[in-house]
């Protein structure tokens, strides 16, 4: 398993280009499934959970071609199973039922497993797929779906937690093939929702109120082939904002959509930052520690829970009190232990980290356990004394592209060591 090694200190500075959202190109890739034409999908980003997508999507027999950052895909005629060995890899995996759905009538995939940042139930995908007067039954480990025919009718999709992001767009695609109207209630708002909508009416889909909590679809007969371009990824482009504030001067972000950002931008001027935002740029002014302030994580469009590991890595310098509060997946806090390990001051409560800023970390050989989470502790090994030591760093590829490479691109002293598995 490789690692990254990070050196301290050095200030960062010069501009990073930010790559496709991960958390959009996995569902639009998911929605090919709905058509048997080709689609061709730009600005695909060239990470772990893309492969295995497109790993699931050739196992149900799609021809799938890669050139840099465009897939090419052509789901003509398509199996309903998702095998488990696949499957397990990745639990966004569980948005191939809803296209499978639409388009065949019936899908089998491996139950997601839980994860370190809590357990991941797919009930309300569930709850929405049997509102289209769907079957839902788990043998197995696996959980199949079937209908003889999808009728549309309106759903409730906000669960304990709020809404839900892949269920919204697992029942939505499947939505687009039902009989007559469905009106999803409680929908996610998310950016990354908005994309596949747009991706789904490019594909003659009938929907409204994309990006708002009630979206509206009026099935078709079928769909036709599209081509699209993924939107910038929010979190890739808020995790290089913290690591401007971090250990910059001045740097820029290029091919960004600044409008997404607002509950981060905000945050970041509210802990003291000057930035510069056009549409499509963000500059940020590093000017050493942050002020304390306090955090809740929402659903779009409040502050991201995807972000909230890597704040807590910025606030550990804040001179002060700041609180950090996880809504969405409360247990989401694998990060402290290991910032604790570099001198952060950090108690957590419940579902509140109360961090204590500390004027100094120290480089210390840590453990990645989450996407963000591990992002995080590279972004405090930026400004460590020392030496920090990121095992385990498949996590970061998962949902970062050559992270590494773009911040040494910045000044960063920073190298992956390759080892044997
Ligand atoms: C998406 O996950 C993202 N992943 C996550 O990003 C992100 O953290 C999350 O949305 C919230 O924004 C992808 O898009 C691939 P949810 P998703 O369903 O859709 C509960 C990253 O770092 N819930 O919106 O799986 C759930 O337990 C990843 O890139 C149910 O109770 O998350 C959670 O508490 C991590 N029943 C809350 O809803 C359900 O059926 C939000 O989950 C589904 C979810």
């Amino acid at each position: 398993m490789d690692k990254i090694i990070v050196h301290g200190g050095r200030p960062l500075s010069g501009f990073v280009k930010i790559s496709g959202s991960k958390n959009s190109a996995l569902p639009i890739l998911a929605a090919t499934l709905l058509t048997r034409d080709q689609c061709i999908i730009h600005s695909v980003p060239d990470l772990s959970d893309i492969h295995y997508m497109l790993q699931i999507l050739s196992h149900l027999g799609a021809q799938v071609e890669r050139a840099s950052g465009t897939v090419t895909i052509q789901a003509e005629n398509v199996a309903t199973v998702a095998p488990y060995e696949i499957v397990r890899k990745m639990r966004a995996s569980v948005c191939v039922l809803g296209p499978l759905l639409g388009r065949h009538k019936e899908a089998r995939v491996s139950l997601p497993g839980g994860c370190v940042i809590g357990d991941r139930p797919i009930d309300l995908h569930l709850k929405g797929f049997r509102a289209l007067n769907a079957a839902c039954r788990v043998e197995a480990g696996d959980v199949r779906v079937f209908a003889d025919e999808l009728r549309g009718s309106t759903v409730d999709l906000e669960g304990r937690q709020g809404p839900t992001v892949l269920g919204t767009g697992n029942v939505l695609m499947a939505a687009t093939l039902a009989e007559g109207i469905t009106v999803i209630e409680g929908a996610a708002a998310e950016p990354e929702v908005v994309d596949l909508a747009n991706f789904l009416t490019k594909m003659g889909a009938k929907i409204e109120g994309a990006g708002t909590r009630r979206i509206t679809v009026e099935g078709v007969k079928e769909l036709h082939g599209a081509e699209h371009c993924v939107i910038p990824d929010r979190i890739e482009a808020g995790t290089f904002l913290v690591a401007a504030a971090l250990a910059g001067t001045v740097v820029t972000l290029r091919r960004v959509c600044a409008d997404h950002l607002k509950a981060v931008t905000n945050t970041l001027s509210d802990a003291g930052y000057k930035m510069d935002i056009t549409r499509d740029t963000i500059t940020l002014h590093g000017n050493g520690s942050p002020r304390p302030v306090h955090i809740v994580t929402e659903p779009y469009p409040g502050f991201p829970t995807d972000m909230q590991a890597q704040m807590c890595a910025l606030l550990s310098r804040a001179p002060g009190e700041s609180t950090v509060t996880e809504t969405v997946f409360p247990q989401r806090f694998m990060h402290v232990s290991e910032l604790k390990r570099m001198g952060a001051d950090i108690a957590l409560e419940g579902a509140t980290a109360r961090i204590n800023g500390v004027p100094h970390l120290s480089g210390a050989p840590v453990m990645a356990s989450d996407l963000r989470a591990s992002a995080a502790l590279v972004l405090a090994g930026l400004v460590a004394e020392a030496t920090t030591e990121v095992n385990r760093v498949y996590h970061i590829d998962r949902g970062y592209e050559s992270i590494d490479e773009k911040l040494a691109g910045l000044g960063a002293e920073i190298q992956r060591v390759k080892q044997g598995n």
